[in-house]
C-alpha cells in the first residue's frame, strides 16, 4: 500500500481586535517601548477584552473561516485537538466546546497541553490518525487567551503575551505533507514556567487569588537561554537529518522572542528572508503563533517547498516537525 502522508491543506487565524500597544504598557508598569522592542521584538499584542469570552471564542471564528475557505461542512471533520494553554474550563475539554459551537457533530475531540509547544505536539498527534487511514479531516487548533494568565503589573512578563487562535486542517496526501518529527519533555524545567495555583495540587483560594498565584510566573533568563539551544538544535538536527538546503527551507517558529528565533535562524544558517515572523503584531500568543504565521505566510509557500516548524514551551517541551507544503496559494 502507498505511503499515505498527513498534509496541512488549509490554515486560518483569528486575532481580537482590542491592541495594546507598548505605548499602553508604558502607562501601565515601569517600562519603555525602547526596552521591549530590543529585549523581545514586540511592538503591540491582540488582547480579548470581553471578560465572558474564553479560548474557544477565539477559535472559532478561525474555525470557521476555514471550514467556509475549504467548502468543508462540519459533518465532514472526524477529529478536532485544541492545543491550549488556557482552556475556557479545566473540563470538559476546550476542543468540545468548539466543535460545538462549530457545528461539529461527527468528530472526537480533546485538548492537548504541550504550552508553547502544542502545535508541533498536536500536529504529530494528528499525523497519525492520517497516516493509518483512521480519519480524513483533522483540526489542529491552537488557541489561547495569554490575557486571562498575564499579570498586568508584572512588567517582566506583561510585555510578552497576546491572545489569538490558530489552526491547520491535515488531510491525507500522497506527496506532500508531514515527513518527520522530533520531540522532546523535561519535566524538570516546570519550575522556571508555570501558574502556581489552580490545578489539583493547589487549588484555588483566597490566599492563592491574594499570592497572584493564578498568573505566569517565569524565570525569564533560564527559560530563555534554554529555548535558544534547544529550539536551534532540534531545529538544526531535523535539517542536518533530511539534507535540507538552507536556501529552499522556510522555518516557521514559535514566537516567544526575537532574539531566540534569531539566534535558531543563524545556526541553521538561514537568510531572515527564509524566516517566518510576526512577532512583532502579536506577542507571544502560545499556542496559537505557528498557525498565525502560516495564515500570515501562506501566499509566499508554494506546492513542495520544506518547511521546518520549531517550538520551545513551559514543561520544559520543544520539538520540530519538518513537512512539505501542499498546496500552491489560491
Ligand atoms: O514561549 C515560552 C517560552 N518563553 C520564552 O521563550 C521567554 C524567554 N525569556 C525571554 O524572552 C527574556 O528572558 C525576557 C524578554 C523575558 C527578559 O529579557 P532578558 O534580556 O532576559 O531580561 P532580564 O530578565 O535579564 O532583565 C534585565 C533587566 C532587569 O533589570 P536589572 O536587574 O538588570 O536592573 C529587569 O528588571 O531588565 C529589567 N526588566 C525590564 N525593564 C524594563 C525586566 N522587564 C522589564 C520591562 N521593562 N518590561
Amino acid at each position: 500500500m502507498k505511503k499515505m502522508y498527513a498534509a496541512i491543506t488549509g490554515v486560518e487565524a483569528y486575532t481580537p481586535p482590542d491592541i495594546l500597544t507598548n505605548a499602553d504598557l508604558e502607562r501601565m508598569v515601569d517600562t519603555t517601548d525602547e526596552w521591549i522592542v530590543t529585549r523581545t521584538g514586540i511592538r503591540e499584542r491582540h488582547i480579548l477584552k470581553d471578560p465572558t469570552k474564553g479560548s474557544s471564542d477565539l477559535a472559532v471564528p478561525a474555525v470557521k473561516k476555514l471550514l467556509a475557505k475549504k467548502g468543508i461542512s462540519p459533518d465532514e471533520i472526524d477529529m478536532v485537538i485544541c492545543a491550549t494553554a488556557t482552556p475556557d474550563m479545566l473540563f470538559p475539554a476546550t476542543a468540545n466546546i468548539i466543535s460545538d459551537k462549530c457545528g461539529i457533530r461527527n468528530a472526537f475531540s480533546f485538548d492537548l497541553l504541550a504550552a508553547c509547544s502544542g502545535f508541533v505536539y498536536m500536529l504529530t498527534v494528528a499525523s497519525k490518525f492520517i497516516e493509518t487511514g483512521t480519519c480524513k479531516k483533522i483540526l489542529c487548533i491552537g488557541a489561547d487567551k495569554m490575557s486571562t494568565i498575564t499579570d498586568y503589573t508584572d512588567r517582566n512578563t506583561c510585555p510578552l503575551f497576546g491572545d489569538a487562535a490558530g489552526v491547520a486542517l491535515l488531510e491525507p496526501n500522497e506527496e506532500y505533507g508531514i515527513q518527520d518529527h522530533l520531540l522532546h519533555t523535561d519535566g524538570s524545567g516546570r519550575k522556571h514556567l508555570y501558574m502556581k495555583a489552580g490545578g489539583s495540587a493547589r487549588p484555588a483560594s483566597h490566599e492563592t487569588v491574594d499570592a497572584k498565584e493564578h498568573y505566569i510566573y517565569q524565570d525569564g533568563q533560564t527559560v530563555f537561554k534554554m529555548a535558544v539551544s534547544k529550539m536551534a538544535d532540534i531545529s538544526f538536527e531535523m535539517m542536518e537529518k533530511h539534507n535540507l538546503p538552507a536556501d529552499k527551507l522556510w522555518l516557521v517558529p514559535h514566537q516567544a522572542n526575537l532574539r531566540i528565533i534569531e539566534a535558531v535562524a543563524r545556526r541553521m544558517g538561514l537568510d531572515p528572508a527564509r524566516v517566518l515572523i510576526n512577532i512583532q503584531k502579536y506577542g507571544n500568543t502560545t499556542t496559537a503563533t505557528i498557525p498565525l504565521a502560516l495564515t500570515e505566510f501562506e501566499g509566499q509557500l508554494r506546492k513542495g517547498d520544506p518547511v521546518i516548524l520549531a517550538a520551545f514551551g513551559g514543561g520544559f517541551t520543544w520539538g520540530s516537525v519538518y513537512l512539505t507544503w501542499a498546496y500552491d496559494p489560491v
